[in-house]
């Protein structure tokens, strides 16, 4: 909080558990990029993380649980304006859309891509659906135009610097920014969890990327600095981890 207090923190330096990491924590995150946000990677290896990314989506039911998360946040909106970030392949907006018969959501990533198949699969052609390129940290919206923005399992991929802009971002365009990601366990738990990825991690590009995202997980502490920085008018309210997503809901006083 002292730190927070000050004008001039330089959260490019935070460590992502928080200023307040354990020296176990600390050691626990990486630099190295995921295939996903590498441009000297070949096209098709980044196609199959995001395949892998919408089948076991599909499979573990991801698609609807965020689905659901998403939608009780406009609960009292009879026709939400959604607004998709990261999208990758648009499972998350296929379930908002056929859960939510009125809702019309914009469906984003900044990988062209990625947008180019959601463009040309069934949400191209939906008419609650518009799908375009947009990045999280500057999006090409006016004020308020959407009633929730969501950014599912991507925002452990930004630097803090660039996390910050997306809370601010989302936080300008929609009334409320919903944040879905990995949890970032208490280090012993999370040497577990990386230790039943690592050994896979050399051969499948998915997994590769999961660990990487693993140790570029925030945490609850690190989430509140960064709203804090965006805007001392933002809110943030956090729930689940451990076990399931953590969930922030941040928004403007
Ligand atoms: C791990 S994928 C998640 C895809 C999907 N949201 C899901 O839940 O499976 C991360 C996505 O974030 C996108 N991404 C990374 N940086 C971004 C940015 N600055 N703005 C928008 N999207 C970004 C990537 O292109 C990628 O599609």
């Amino acid at each position: 909080m002292e730190r927070m207090s000050q004008s001039n923190v330089d959260v490019s330096d935070m460590p992502r558990g928080g200023f307040d990491a354990s020296c176990l924590d600390r050691l626990l995150e990486t630099d190295r990029l995921e295939y996903l946000d590498r441009e000297d990677v070949d096209p098709g290896v980044k196609r199959s993380v995001v395949r892998a990314l919408e089948l076991t989506g599909e499979w573990f039911g991801n698609h609807e649980k965020f689905a659901h998360i998403a939608l009780d946040e406009v609960a009292d909106v009879p026709d939400p304006r959604v607004l998709e970030l990261g999208a990758g392949h648009g499972g998350l907006s296929a379930k908002l859309l056929e859960m939510h018969p009125t809702a019309h959501v914009t469906i984003t990533d900044v990988e062209p891509e990625s947008v180019a198949a959601m463009a040309a699969g069934p949400l191209g052609s939906d008419e609650r659906a518009t799908v375009r390129l947009a990045d999280a940290t500057e999006i090409d919206s006016a004020d308020g135009s959407f009633d929730l923005a969501v950014f599912a399992l991507s925002f452990n991929h930004l630097p803090p610097a660039k996390a910050v802009r997306v809370i601010a971002e989302g936080t300008r365009v929609a009334d409320k920014l919903v944040i879905i990601d990995l949890p970032r366990p208490p280090a012993p738990l999370h040497l577990v969890r990386l230790a039943t990825m690592l050994p896979l991690a050399p051969f499948i590009p998915f997994v590769h990327d999961g660990v990487i995202s693993s140790l570029r997980s925030y945490s609850p502490s690190a989430l509140r600095t960064m709203a804090a920085l965006a805007d001392p008018a933002v809110t943030l309210e956090l729930r689940g981890g451990l076990l399931s997503p953590q969930v922030a809901v941040a928004s403007r006083r």
